[in-house]
């Protein structure tokens, strides 16, 4: 058999990166894959040469450009991991969280303005916290408690995300699905040291579990990671991730590759991307694949 492509949509790496996806890249190689990762910051890409080389894409990279070279390819045909509508959704928080929503997850109320100032009548009923829509890494979020504190959030011309603010008991319970299977990591947020980033793996209730498939299944996919806190006793998924660091998942580099390889295999038979069922009234299972 012909050997897979693939290819990672992805900035370029150093030798003291302490990013996982050169070790899943090494091991592709060994599994026979050929890989390569295609990063549009550097140089110039020619449109007309944008076109589907390989069996399988991996969008890891959530900027503009790779983004925007995803769509291109999906609109050739393009078998990309996640695809791209999904990982359109997933990078918008406003899309996400209605989803997610829809899908009967449970997630704090969320609102949306262009003017934040205008969210002070729900201060009323407690403080809100506010988050860039297509934030991550925690940037931009605030926890706002009064109509001063709304003041203060910068303007921009970008839409304001604004959420009920359920105080954490305890750190953020990180999970993520590689194939279906739940990994669980105990992170606080926010994260300062080194320890503090790594986290402290635990195994998840079944709730939290249950909770994770339900967002998987919401957008018809098996690879992702879900942030979600406990306040007075109940989990609310306060934000979803396509492609996550999976830094605490044991022999993480190994599994994914293993997970792409399978998908690059499948894609080149010209089956479905995932393995796992998605049941058919996954809300957007018509939509994304
Ligand atoms: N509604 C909320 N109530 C309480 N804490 C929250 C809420 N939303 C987010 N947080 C906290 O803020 C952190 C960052 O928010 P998140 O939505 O995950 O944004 P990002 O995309 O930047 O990771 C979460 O990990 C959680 O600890
Ligand atoms: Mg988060």
């Amino acid at each position: 058999m012909r050997k897979l492509r693939i290819a990672f949509l992805a900035r370029s790496f150093s030798p003291q990166t302490r990013s996982y996806i050169p070790l899943v890249i090494r091991a592709l190689e060994e599994l026979g894959a050929v890989v390569d990762i295609i990063n549009p910051a550097e140089g110039v890409t020619d449109l007309s040469n944008v076109r589907v080389e390989h069996d399988l894409y991996v969008l890891k990279q959530q900027s503009d450009l790779p983004f925007s070279l995803a769509g291109a390819l999906h609109a050739q045909g393009a078998a990309i991991v996640n695809p791209y509508p999904v990982s359109l959704a997933l990078r918008d928080k406003i899309v996400m969280s209605r989803i997610l929503q829809a899908a009967g997850v449970p997630t704090p109320a969320t609102y949306v303005t262009s003017h934040p100032d205008e969210l002070a009548p729900l201060l009323e009923a407690g403080p809100l916290i506010v988050k860039p829509y297509q934030g991550t890494g925690g940037h931009g979020i605030r926890i706002i408690r009064s109509a001063a504190e709304l003041a203060d959030v910068p303007a921009s011309k970008d839409p304001v995300l604004a959420q009920r603010y359920h105080p954490p008991q305890g750190p953020d319970r990180k999970m993520c699905s590689i194939g279906g299977r739940i990994f669980g990591v105990k992170k606080v947020f926010p994260r300062r040291t080194e320890a503090e980033k790594q986290g402290e793996p635990f195994s998840p209730t079944p709730e939290l579990c249950e909770i994770a498939r339900r967002c998987g299944q919401a957008f018809g996919i098996d690879l992702y990671g879900v942030d979600i806190i406990e306040s007075d006793g109940t989990p609310y998924v306060v934000d979803m991730n396509s492609i996550p660091g999976f830094k605490s998942v044991p022999d993480a580099p190994l599994r994914l590759a293993k997970y792409f390889h399978a998908a690059a295999e499948r894609a080149a038979r010209g089956q479905p991307l995932f393995e796992s069922a998605v049941p058919t009234e996954a809300v957007s299972t018509e939509v994304v694949r």
